[in-house]
């Protein structure tokens, strides 16, 4: 899922670049990109971990994996048709609204699904902190996936292209960005990063307290009050790092068995994108002539923090989720990480300069920073590719004889 929307980001950045001018692409084709990266490839992403973390599912009951392969073929089915009638044309006031129509059912199939989820025994456990953070995240998410289906409704009756209104993408894309991929991020780092970096205790009022100013900021933003919003995200984003204690000494050592030793170093890294992707939204509510400050912001939030993310952490688990098996090459999870982080510090910085139009060489740097984007993309789906075909899983490796695992000599 990851190479529709990444190839659609690619080309319309040769072809900015090509004419030295983001106005010269079609909207529909900006969007469309955006929508498979965010729901197709991070939704998908996601949906998968919500899923297996279900202990009925880990369980093995069939209705349950029915329900995630109905899940997921919606899903799936609904961001290839966004692409598909953003790109083509093709009868999309048709395909449009039932391509949001299908994410939503499939997310709502979802949801039912988790929130059946109880803690284990007497079913009144304290629920963690982090818990609260993915739930607001999931609500976040509930709600983007209403104002789509809203947004594909209106363009599909009352405007003459499939692309949504430029006031109305702002808009969305805040709540897309601060109030479903920010918070999931924080939520899942909470859960895993005190153990995987071996930080200290997490301060979990602060975490609950960067999430309602986060919320703040986002109410403020979708209200019109950016310049006041886009503090508030600073500000949670600082609260955040301060929660996880991203930059204090660790306690313990990080657990990097099995993945590369570089991986502490990409998670930190993430969260400095972050912080970089909030200070620059600020910029931009000041200083953005040309797109190219909210573009570089949106982008050092995308690919800095949420794809850096996903790449650290989905190496660092995905391979234990399926079937307990070793991530296929540590080497090539440091290349994919270095060249994603290479290509979004040439994006971020350059497209700026470029759009703004304080230097024209700028221009000529914007189509490598793509390649060098597409180039650590691929390598983490070929890394994940190979870890998943050729690496044995733990029921390979250890044959049950008379439901007894024994040991390979
Ligand atoms: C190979 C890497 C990528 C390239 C070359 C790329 C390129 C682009 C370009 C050219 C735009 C148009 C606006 C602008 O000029 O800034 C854009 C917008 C956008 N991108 Fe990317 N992108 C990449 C990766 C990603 C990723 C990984 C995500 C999300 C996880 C993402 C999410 C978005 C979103 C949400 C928009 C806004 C779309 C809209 O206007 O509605 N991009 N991207």
């Amino acid at each position: 899922m990851v190479f529709p929307g990444t190839f659609l980001g690619v080309w319309n950045l040769l072809q900015i670049s090509g004419r030295e001018s983001v106005l010269s692409i079609s909207p529909a084709w900006l969007q469309a990109h955006g929508h498979a990266q965010v729901f197709g490839w991070v939704g998908s992403f996601i949906l998968g971990i919500g899923f297996y973390s279900i202990p009925k599912m880990r369980g093995g009951a069939k209705s349950s994996f029915g329900t995630a392969w109905i899940c997921w073929a919606m899903w799936t089915t609904g961001a290839a048709l966004r692409w598909a009638a953003n790109v083509y044309l093709w009868e999309w006031r048709f395909l449009l609204p039932l391509s949001a129509f299908l994410e939503l059912a499939a997310f709502l199939i979802f949801f039912r699904a988790v929130s059946q989820h109880r803690p284990e025994a007497s079913g009144k456990e304290k629920l963690g902190p982090w818990i609260w953070v993915v739930i607001s995240a999931s609500m976040g998410l509930l709600l983007v996936l209403v104002v789509n289906l809203c947004g594909c409704l209106f363009v599909s009756f009352r405007a003459a292209s499939p692309a949504f209104p430029h006031l109305f993408d702002q808009r969305y894309l805040a709540l897309m960005a601060w109030g479903f991929l920010v918070p999931f991020v924080w939520g899942f780092s909470a859960k895993w990063m005190t153990v995987f970096l071996g930080l200290k205790p997490l301060r979990t009022r602060w975490l609950l307290a960067a999430l309602v100013v986060n919320l703040t900021g986002l109410e403020l933003t979708v209200a019109g009050a950016g310049w006041i919003g886009s503090w508030l995200f600073v500000v949670a984003a600082a609260m955040a790092v301060t929660a996880l204690r991203m930059f204090e000494a660790s306690e313990k050592e990080a657990k990097i068995r099995g993945v590369h030793s570089s991986f502490p170093f990409f998670v930190r890294m993430a969260y400095i994108w972050l912080i970089v992707a909030a200070a620059l939204g600020v910029a931009a509510t000041r200083w953005d002539t040309s797109g190219g400050i909210w573009g570089a912001s949106r982008h050092a939030l995308t690919v800095g923090f949420i794809s850096v993310m996903i790449l650290s952490v989905g190496q660092r688990i995905l391979p234990a989720f399926a079937g307990m098996r070793m991530l296929w090459s540590t080497k090539l999870m440091f290349a994919g990480l270095a060249f994603v982080t290479l290509g979004c510090t040439l994006r971020v910085s350059c497209e700026i300069i470029a759009y703004q139009g304080y230097a024209a060489w700028a221009w000529s740097v914007l189509p490598i920073s793509a390649l060098c984007e597409l180039a650590g993309l691929t390598i983490y789906a070929i890394n994940i590719l190979g870890t998943f075909v050729l690496e044995p899983s733990h029921a390979q490796k250890q044959p049950l004889v008379v439901g007894l695992p024994v040991k390979i000599s």
